[in-house]
């Protein structure tokens, strides 16, 4: 039913201009499922997303089945909290990075290793092969606009093709969790001066009362409690978006437009990630960096900063974060006082 539906849409849809035609449901019908399989010696030429679903259903890991499982549980979120159902244009398409060499796309989704995945990406893309180790990458480069190459790039034809031929990733991490490490990031070290002028000063502006001049000025002493009401406050985003530091993941990767293969968590970071790495078929060639002094448990992180938020506030952040709470299965904390 659901896919007869789908398809007259598509029809529908199809006759306008400049739209991209993509419904998860092609996928199937495009992949050369099992058939690879049965040829035996072409291991070898499988694309990730081949090797992804052709897998014999007798060989099924754990893994492979925990992954199937996030990923049918974020197809039945999406189907049940998004009403409308838009399509993709290449603007959507910003964040998802092109590795054509191993067809891989991922979207990136700041403060969630994406430095670590950028750098991997640009070893993988790297034609003269002298790039291997993803540590030898500063990250600045690694950010460097340019480096690597970005779906929205492409013509509508050259991003169907490669939505339905590759394997689609993204990394997400508890949406709280994220959003403290963006404000400790980007507002508490010192050296961050561009935030500070760029956000810093807004946000004092607005949201401190009687704010001294220094701190108009600097923009470098926001407190947790006043990037917050800058967040909820409905003005904000109605200037300009979100900065991607803080915007929701599904506003940046669209999960609900792109069907995606795998959906990576920052909790199981180095499980997922070289998850993705054999899916490729390149787990032998590069191996994930693991992340120096970082690696410290951050799970109670949000729950010292949330101590300086009101009900009220934290329940219109709750609001606000909600759906990549429910989209990537993120319980609700359990400090969170929600009246
Ligand atoms: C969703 O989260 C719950 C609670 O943490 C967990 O038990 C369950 O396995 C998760 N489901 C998926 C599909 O990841």
């Amino acid at each position: 039913m659901r896919r007869v539906s789908r398809l007259i849409i598509a029809m529908c849809l199809g006759s306008f201009v400049m739209i991209i035609i993509y419904f998860q449901s092609n996928l199937k019908t495009v992949l050369p499922q099992g058939s690879e399989r049965a040829r035996g010696s072409r291991k070898s030429v499988r694309s990730p997303l081949q090797t992804l679903y052709a897998t014999d259903p007798m060989d099924l890991s754990p893994l492979h089945l925990m992954h199937q499982s996030r990923r049918e549980l974020l197809q039945d979120a999406c189907r049940e909290h998004t009403h409308k159902r838009r399509v993709l244009i290449p603007d959507d398409l910003k964040h998802v990075i092109v590795d054509d060499l191993h067809g891989l796309l991922y979207c990136y989704v700041p403060k969630v290793a994406c430095t670590n995945w950028k750098r991997v990406l640009l070893v993988l893309t790297d034609e003269s092969g002298n790039l291997r180790d993803p540590l030898q990458i500063p990250a600045n480069e690694a950010h460097a606009p340019g480096r690597l190459r970005t779906l929205s790039e492409y013509s509508a034809p050259e991003i169907n093709r490669r939505l339905r031929g590759y394997l689609k990733f993204l990394f997400v991490r508890e949406p709280f969790e994220r959003l403290v490490s963006a404000y400790r990031n980007k507002f508490t070290r010192s050296y961050n001066t561009a935030f500070h002028r760029r956000y810093g000063t807004r946000i004092i502006a607005r949201h401190r009362h009687e704010p001294s001049p220094e701190a108009l000025e600097r923009g470098d002493d926001v407190s947790f409690a006043e990037f917050v009401r800058y967040l909820v406050d409905p003005g904000t985003r109605r200037e300009e978006p979100f900065n991607e530091h803080w915007e929701r993941a599904h506003t940046l990767c669209h999960p609900c437009l792109i069907g995606y293969d795998v959906v990576g968590k920052y909790e199981k970071l180095h499980e997922d990630a070289a998850y993705v790495l054999k899916l490729a078929g390149v787990d032998g060639e590069v191996s994930f960096p693991s992340l120096a002094g970082s690696t410290r448990t951050t799970g109670d992180m949000a729950a010292d900063f949330f101590k300086s938020i009101s009900p009220e506030y934290q329940k219109k952040l709750y609001d606000l974060y909600g759906m990549d709470f429910l989209l990537f299965n993120y319980s609700t904390p359990a400090y969170l006082q929600l009246t």
